[in-house]
Parts: structure tokens; C-alpha cells; sequence
């Protein structure tokens, strides 16, 4: 494969990988840390109850490498939240992000999530308190809108109120949210994306950090959007292709690891779970995507999916067998040639 011209375009831009429920835990970070030291890693919302009165170690933990990382928060109660923006700080995250866009039925019900983007005060009360008690950064991920309050003029108010309140960077998720009527799943892909919007939003607000998200899967779509905006968010396609992370280096001009770099340095990683007491098959579904694309990867998936049991050694087979089946192709289209 040829390397392309490397000239880093990054200056105070960013790229992320978005806050995913029950996908970014904390092995699926390190795993994507693994591709690139640049991009922004998110925690997966985390409630304020949770933090408060569950087994915070545990949903708080995170490993060194993972830095910069950002805890987002799902709340709406200001000292909740501002105990939790503490809390955040003290573990040494990086950003408090506060989601104001999930629209699951769940968090409608608690009043948190994208349903706060009808309360453009309340949140903005959110940000000015935590943000009084913290020096890292607190932000916000929204949406363009909700239901029939759908225009651009309602986003702008909306982020005029939060940045006036001292949120200096948003993440804009370019669909509004449907409220009723579609599940968080269709609410990802239903609503169109309406991009031109969140390019007007830093036209006109240019003091801002905007970042954008939805539907984001190539890198020459995250350079296109890189021109009009702060920074990239992608979820699903980091979940399910992370490679991509590693294509992304060339944004900033350095040269991306191998798929056999990223397994040798997964390899200890594991071994560390297995003496904590993990089971691997409990962590394996996040390395699924790894050969997305290539020719090993319908084996590579097989052999760490739906087992009972998973040894490391067996991880290693399938990973060798891998990176040997995508060697064999590149042989035979060389020898086609
Ligand atoms: C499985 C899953 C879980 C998600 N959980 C969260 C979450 O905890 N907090 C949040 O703000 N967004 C959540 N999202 C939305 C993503 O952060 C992102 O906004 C959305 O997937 C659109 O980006 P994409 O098209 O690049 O995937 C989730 C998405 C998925 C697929």
C-alpha cells in the first residue's frame, strides 16, 4: 500500500471517538489507543447516580494510555453534577462532556440527555456551576434539535446560552432527535444529517471549538469536514473499522502502526485481564473489527465471537492466521500482476 503525502493538518483541531454505551468501556479505549496517540477518547455516558451511589471504581477506571479522555456525564441535577465534574477531575480526566443528545426513553424519563436541549438555562446553569468548581474543560454533545424544534436558530440560541455560560466547545451531532416515535438506533439514522448547519454554526460563532458528528466514515470525509470545523467525532465507524484510526495518522502527518503492531501490543494487555480475573471472552467483542475489510476477517471474528471459553493462546492463533491469510492475498494480486 502506498503511504500518502504526510503533511500535518491537526493545528488545534481535533479528532474523537464518540461516547458509545456498552462499547467504549475502558478495554475498548485502550484497544483504540492503540491506533492513534492523538484522538480524544470518551468514557460511554455515565449517570450522576451511578457515580454517586454505585460502584464508581469500576466505572471510572481507565488505563494511563488512554489520556486525553473525556468523562461524559448523563445528568441534569446541578449538584450531581457538579460532585461528579469534581469527582472527574480528582481521578484525572482530561474533559467533562455533559450529553445533551441521547433520546433514549430511559433518559427522557430521568430529563437528561436530548431532551435538555428544550431547556437551553438549565444547561447552561449546568455548565457556569460545574465549570466553577473545575479547571479542565466542561463541553457539551447535542444535536441540531428535537422534534418540531428543528431550526437552526433554535441550535444557535441554544449554544449561544451554554457558551455564554463558559462552554467553549460543542460536539454537534448533525440530526435533530425524534423524541417520540423512534428508538436511540433509528434516531442515529433517520433524522437526515443536516452538516450545513454545523458548519454555519462556526461561521458565526468562530470564537467557539465546533466538533462534528454523524455519519462520519472515511478519512477524506473527515478531512472535508476538517476544513469547516474544529474537529471530527466519529462512533460506529471506530467501533467497527478502528483501522480507521490509524489511517487517520496521516492527518497529522506521521505513519500509521501495522495490524500485527496493534495485536503485539494488545497481546500484554490481555494477559494483564487474565491475571486480574477477567474472562476474555468478555472483552474480545470489542476487537472484532480489527481486519475489517480484508480477507482474514470473517475467521478473525468467528474465532473470538460465541465461545464459551477463549485462552490467549487461541487469540494469538487466530490473529497469526489472520495477518497470514491478508499476506497470502497480497502475494496472489502481486503475482496477478
Ligand atoms: C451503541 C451506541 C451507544 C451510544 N451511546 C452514546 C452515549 O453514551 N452518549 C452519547 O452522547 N452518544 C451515544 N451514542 C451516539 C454516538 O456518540 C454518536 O453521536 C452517534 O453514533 C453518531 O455518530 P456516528 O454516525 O459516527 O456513529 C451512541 C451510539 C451507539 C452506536
Amino acid at each position: 500500500m502506498s503511504q500518502p503525502d504526510l503533511h500535518n493538518i491537526m493545528h488545534n483541531k481535533r479528532l474523537s471517538v464518540a461516547p458509545m454505551i456498552d462499547w467504549t468501556t475502558t478495554d475498548y479505549r485502550f484497544f483504540a489507543r492503540l491506533f492513534n496517540p492523538h484522538t480524544y477518547l470518551y468514557t460511554e455516558m455515565i449517570s450522576t447516580s451511578a457515580i454517586l451511589h454505585g460502584k464508581t471504581d469500576r466505572l471510572l477506571r481507565f488505563n494511563s494510555s488512554e489520556h486525553p479522555l473525556v468523562l461524559q456525564l448523563g445528568g441534569a441535577d446541578l449538584n450531581e453534577m457538579t460532585q461528579c465534574a469534581i469527582i472527574a477531575q480528582e481521578r484525572g480526566f482530561d474533559e467533562v462532556n455533559i450529553n445533551v443528545g441521547c433520546p433514549s426513553d430511559r433518559v427522557q424519563h430521568n430529563k437528561i440527555g436530548a431532551c435538555l436541549m428544550a431547556e437551553p438555562d438549565t444547561v447552561a446553569n449546568l455548565v457556569r456551576h460545574m465549570q466553577a468548581e473545575i479547571d479542565i474543560p466542561v463541553t457539551v454533545k447535542q444535536r441540531i434539535g428535537i422534534d418540531e424544534q428543528d431550526s437552526y436558530q433554535f441550535m444557535q440560541e441554544f449554544v449561544a446560552a451554554s457558551a455564554e455560560a463558559g462552554c467553549q466547545r460543542f460536539i454537534v451531532h448533525a440530526r435533530i432527535a425524534w423524541l417520540k416515535g423512534l428508538s436511540p438506533k433509528e434516531n442515529r439514522e433517520i433524522p437526515p444529517l443536516r452538516y450545513e448547519d454545523v458548519y454555519r454554526l462556526k461561521q458565526e460563532m468562530p470564537e467557539l471549538k465546533i466538533e462534528i458528528n454523524g455519519g462520519i466514515e472515511t478519512i477524506d470525509q473527515i478531512k472535508t469536514h476538517l476544513q469547516q470545523v474544529d474537529g471530527v467525532m466519529i462512533g460506529r465507524a471506530a467501533y467497527h473499522n478502528p483501522y480507521i484510526l490509524a489511517e487517520a495518522m496521516q492527518l497529522w502527518g506521521e505513519q500509521c502502526p501495522s495490524r500485527e503492531q496493534i495485536l503485539d501490543s494488545l497481546y500484554p494487555y490481555l494477559e494483564q485481564q487474565v491475571a486480574r480475573g477477567e474472562a476474555l471472552t468478555s472483552l474480545t467483542r470489542h476487537f472484532l473489527g480489527l481486519f475489517q475489510g480484508l480477507p482474514g476477517a470473517r475467521k478473525w471474528r468467528q474465532a473470538l465471537s460465541g465461545k464459551p471459553y477463549l485462552s490467549l493462546d487461541e487469540i494469538k492463533a487466530a490473529g497469526d492466521a489472520a495477518l497470514q491469510q491478508i499476506e497470502q492475498a497480497s502475494q496472489a494480486d502481486i503475482a496477478k500482476e
